[in-house]
């Protein structure tokens, strides 16, 4: 079973207007119908454009933002019905890690101060210093990091006293927000490092957030696409990574540089064009129609695309009314900067057929 399954999830913030009436004027669907879930032990990784929506979907699983509809499930439990204490107990197996750790520690608070928080926030009698002196140690840092003061660290120390505290309350599930885009990019691979490593160690569950493709694909077992609000593309990391099914995942990884510089000569650009639509108005049927390289004159326009499982490809679903026929190459990209004829779009040159034979099941 999955320890966290998300259901039609919706978050919409009212857009107000006036002083005195404070009228509603429209809706930022911020998040728009988002359906995963994350099996125990497993990562997802969730990757999409800035403002698609990421970080109030790891809000709303922690049932830190109001939903407007859907459910999210985690354990078993249907978390919006739960209040007071039941949902205090259930916050505690869930913990959140922040893109800026120097923003979420207080600055005034030591080091050993900052982690005995949560357990004293949640009824852990102390004393705490043994329980610190542990946390430091798993998060690799030595014990005497406890006396001192967040901003005497650098910023992945920072980061390791953030990871530290999320893991104070011996939690299940970790919703880790861009955990290193803040982070120079020597150290990022130490940062992601350490939350395998913890990972394993603990027997961790993580949704990790980020913008960049990159950031995700080694500590993903699955990842899901977000576009203005919703989910175009969940597959396999390594699939999604070698098949991109959606345009959006082929038009993402079209811009990421291949080391090979064989394959990178010879290659398709599927490039996006036009600005990021509004959440407050996005576009009517596929939401990615005003931006799609593939876009067809029939359906894109007005019929909304559900995420389904393509025959042929087991392991990933996608939003995409032509999919099938973008995976047989039987459509092309229009903007496409064509490279020699026998280049693919799709970033290697296995054509995307060969995905067929790999099997996996949506996580
Ligand atoms: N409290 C709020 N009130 C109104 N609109 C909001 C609120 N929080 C977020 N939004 C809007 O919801 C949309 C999604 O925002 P969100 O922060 O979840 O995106 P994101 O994918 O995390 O972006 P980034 O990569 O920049 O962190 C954006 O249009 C944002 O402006
Ligand atoms: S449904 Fe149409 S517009 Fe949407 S991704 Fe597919 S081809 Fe593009
Ligand atoms: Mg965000």
């Amino acid at each position: 079973m999955s320890l966290l399954e998300v259901r039609g999830l919706k978050v919409h913030f009212p857009i107000k207007k006036g002083i005195v009436l404070d009228r509603t004027v429209g809706q930022v669907r911020a998040v728009d119908g988002v359906d995963l879930s994350v099996e125990k032990g497993r990562t997802l990784g969730v990757v999409g454009e800035s403002g698609c929506g990421k970080s109030t979907l790891g809000r709303a699983v922690l049932q830190l933002e109001p939903i407007t509809a859907g459910t999210v499930v985690f354990d078993g439990e249907d978390l919006s019905r739960l209040r007071g204490s039941a949902l205090r107990a259930m916050r505690r197996r869930m913990q959140m890690v922040f893109q800026d750790p120097l923003a979420s520690l207080d600055p005034r608070q030591s080091v050993a101060s900052v982690l005995a928080e949560p357990l004293r926030t949640h009824g852990v009698k102390g004393p705490y210093e043994k329980r610190v002196r542990e946390l430091l140690d798993l998060v690799g840092l030595p014990g005497s990091a406890a006396n001192r003061f967040p901003h005497e660290f650098s910023g992945g120390q920072r980061q390791r006293i953030g990871i530290a505290r999320a893991i104070a309350l011996n939690p299940e599930l970790i919703i880790a927000d861009e955990p290193v885009s803040a982070l120079d990019v020597s150290i990022q691979a130490q940062v992601v490092n350490l939350l395998e490593e913890l990972q394993e160690r603990l027997g961790l569950t993580y949704l990790v957030i980020a913008h960049d493709l990159a950031v995700v694909r080694h500590i993903s077992d699955d990842v899901a696409v977000m576009y203005l609000g919703s989910v175009v593309e969940i597959a396999r990391a390594d699939e999604l990574y070698a098949r991109p099914l959606h345009p959006y995942t082929i038009a993402l990884l079209s811009a990421i540089p291949i080391p090979d510089p064989e394959v990178e000569d010879r290659r398709e650009r599927v490039l996006l064009t036009g600005e990021l639509p509004s959440a407050a108005n996005p576009p009517p049927g596929c939401r990615f129609h005003s931006r799609c390289p593939f876009r067809q004159p029939t359906r894109c326009a007005d019929e909304v695309p559900a995420l389904r499982v393509l025959e042929g490809f087991p392991g990933s679903q996608v939003a995409c009314h032509f999919a099938e026929q973008i995976a047989a190459r039987e459509l092309k990209p229009v903007h496409a900067e064509a490279a020699e004829p026998a280049a693919t779009a799709h970033g290697t040159d296995t054509p995307p057929d060969s995905r067929r034979s790999s099997a996996g099941s949506p996580s």
